[in-house]
């Protein structure tokens, strides 16, 4: 089976977790894509979604399933989104895609993040996916530096020339060499630091189900 194969497979079942008549949280990236192309075949059965980016709205949108604002809607019963690495535990890198902090806003209004991903995403420690930083650009050389201090190597993330601009209109870092044995206290830390928008590891909103697309089918970690 193709990766392109194993995130249809997925896409689709994520669908056992849509609850009828809800307003889904969707998240970014190629493997929600084909879970909104699913989602598109049930349209008639739910209010719509909160999207975590513009991308995921555009496509939304042209499938015809209704976009709301986050700030329109209280808790969302699920919110399913990809993901760069998950653990075991659930613990995620996310970011790859630049919309990390909506998907975090998203996931935080969420009862449940289900995680659909192939199996190349499951690692045993995170770390070895750069993990995506948002940041506020004048605080950018500050915070390499704090990173440098913990044994990781940042860059900025380059588009076209220039630094790459967020749906939020800050930029991302990319952090390299760090091997992130305790997610919660390294989540937990650098969110700390001024300047930080949102930090691409999600411990404090992992996934609660994860839809693993496998050669032998799907496998849901819990
Ligand atoms: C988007 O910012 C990311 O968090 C994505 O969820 C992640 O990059 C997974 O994307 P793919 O499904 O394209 O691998």
């Amino acid at each position: 089976m193709t990766q392109d194969e194993l995130k249809t497979q997925v896409g689709q079942a994520a669908l056992h977790y849509v609850e009828p008549g809800s307003i889904v949280g969707v998240g970014t990236g190629s493997t929600v894509n084909k879970f909104i192309d699913a989602l598109a075949t049930i349209k008639h059965t739910i209010r719509g979604a909160v999207s975590s980016s513009v991308a995921s709205t555009e496509r939304l949108k042209a499938l015809g399933i209704p976009v709301f604002d986050a700030s329109e809607v209280d808790e969302l019963a699920v919110y399913i989104d990809g993901a760069d690495e998950i653990d075991h535990a659930g613990h995620m890198i996310k970011g790859g895609g630049a919309a990390l902090t909506r998907e975090k806003i998203v996931a935080a209004q969420s009862r449940k993040f289900v995680c659909i991903a192939d199996e190349s995403k499951l690692v045993r420690v995170l770390g070895q996916f750069p993990v995506p930083v948002e940041v506020i650009p004048m605080a950018a050389q500050r915070i390499i530096r704090e990173f440098a201090a913990m044994g990781g190597s940042a860059k900025v993330r380059m588009k076209d020339g220039r630094p790459l601009v967020t749906d939020n209109g800050q930029h991302i870092l990319d952090v390299t060499g760090l091997k992130i044995s305790d997610p919660l206290a390294f989540e937990t830390r650098v969110n700390q630091w001024p300047g930080i928008v949102t930090v691409g590891v999600f411990a404090l909103q992992k996934a609660g189900v994860c839809l693993l697309g496998t050669e032998a089918g799907v496998k849901t970690l819990v």
